[in-house]
């Protein structure tokens, strides 16, 4: 075949059933687990103004480097969303609804990142965020329902880690001792990491670079840095997880991506990608937020799930499967299709998945078509059939396979009933 002119973008996919519907699937178990404890959709735009994204933190890749964005015919600066956090604050602060509020979305997001396994250009995630509360409870809560989506996915390997960057003057002392420390010993990191420490020292915590691993190591520790309070809300955190005997280990080096987080952070890691890619999922609280947006001082606590890469764990760990998409009954027709045109609407309104071939085809390629659909069975019509009122069940699996019978028209519909309960 001849390479077409257009394909899809660089980090850009058609999802082609039958993973379309599990895609659907996804979100459909995620919004059960969810809405079973009390929060609900939000749908917001996919594209915002820039400065709502710029809230994110001017020293992030997502926002410096990653963003989509453009002006468009109105003269407005725009970006399609790399996040949804951003978004839902902005829709806090604009319909202040009453708190907590607890919502779920999901849908794509765009970053312009370097395209490979697990990471691409246009993602999936769902994401749930509680504004308005600062009860460490509330962090176990959104914490939990993460881990219980996985479970349900049937994913095994997955690794909580939970971290805490304390209060703002906390994670603010902590960063100028990270900086201090890393500019005494800049001759030994990477190239890459001596850039970021010109930008924000708490991000070279984040370079998976072999060559900077001792040095992260030997680091300061945030929690050497925890005021009573925020060490306290902490090991509230902690205790409110092992009451759930939901397994955690506290990792002081997981600062996460994006600038927004105070106390709480936490990821979701698989155990099958690699490492550049293994985070599943990840979340905390960003207490600032809401009022970088314009709202009122009010915090929030939440997580975003990658739907692609959770899913590239599931093939791994072969669980969650596409669910199928067969019809029960396929309609062969050889007296051209009018026949065919009735039945299949007959059977649909009888809440059965019904499909059919077209084109006059022959009756051998009908039946091939019949046997492709995965249908249990066929009904069949030719000339005879029609004649007599009649139609041909036919099994197309299992035992009974090819043990057709001739049943009066008027019978179809409950006999199909019968034989597919
Ligand atoms: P994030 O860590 O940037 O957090 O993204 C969450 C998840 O989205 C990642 O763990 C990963 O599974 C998936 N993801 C991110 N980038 C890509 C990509 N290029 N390709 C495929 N998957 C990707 C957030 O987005 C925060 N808004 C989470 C949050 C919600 N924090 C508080 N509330």
């Amino acid at each position: 075949m001849a390479v077409p002119e257009f394909q899809t973008s660089p980090g850009m996919r058609d999802i082609l059933a039958p993973e379309s519907a599990r895609w659907r699937a996804f979100v459909d178990v995620f919004a059960r687990i969810v809405e079973a404890a009390g929060y609900r959709q939000l749908m917001s735009p996919l594209l915002e103004d820039l400065g709502v994204f710029q809230r994110i933190g001017e020293a992030t890749d997502v926002v410096t480097k990653e963003m989509y964005d453009f002006v468009d015919k109105g003269g407005r600066h725009i970006a399609l969303r790399p996040e949804l956090t951003a978004s839902i604050c902005r829709a806090f602060v604009q319909h202040r609804p009453p708190t907590p509020w607890k919502v779920w979305s999901a849908g794509s997001q765009f970053r312009y990142e370097r395209p490979q396994r697990g990471r691409y250009r246009q993602f999936d995630q769902v994401d749930i965020e509680v504004l308005g509360s600062d009860d460490p409870y509330v962090d176990v809560e959104v914490i939990a329902l993460g881990w219980e989506f996985y479970r349900a996915l049937g994913l095994r390997q997955v690794t909580l880690l939970v971290n805490s960057l304390g209060e703002p003057e906390d994670r603010a002392r902590y960063v100028e001792a990270l900086r201090v420390y890393f500019e005494a010993n800049v001759d030994a990191l990477s190239p890459e990491s001596a850039v970021t420490l010109q930008k924000n020292a708490l991000r070279v915590l984040d370079s998976k670079r072999a060559q900077d691993a001792a040095l992260i190591a030997a680091a300061p520790h945030i929690a050497e840095f925890y005021s009573a309070e925020a060490g306290a809300f902490f090991e509230a955190v902690q205790s409110g997880l092992r009451a759930l005997e939901i397994p955690f280990r506290v990792d002081a080096s997981l600062v996460r991506g994006l600038d927004y987080y105070r106390h709480t952070t936490f990821e979701f890691q698989g155990g099958t990608l690699d490492s550049a890619q293994n985070a599943l999922g990840g979340g905390g609280r960003y207490d600032g937020l809401v009022e970088s947006l314009g709202g009122p001082p009010t915090p929030g606590v939440g997580f975003a799930l990658g739907l692609d890469r959770t899913l590239i764990a599931c093939d791994d760990e072969g669980v969650f499967a596409p669910p199928s998409l067969n019809v029960d009954v396929f309609v062969v027709d050889t007296t051209g299709g009018l026949e065919a045109l009735r039945i299949t609407a007959d059977v649909r309104a009888a809440g059965m998945r019904v499909d059919r071939a077209y084109e006059q085809r022959s009756m051998k390629g009908q039946m091939k078509a019949a046997d492709r659909s995965g249908a249990k069975f066929a009904v069949i019509i030719g000339t005879d059939e029609l004649d007599k009122a009649a139609v041909v069940v036919r099994p197309l699996r299992g035992e009974r396979a090819n043990d057709q019978s001739t049943i009066p028209r008027v019978d179809l519909i409950s006999y199909l009933q019968k034989v597919l309960s």
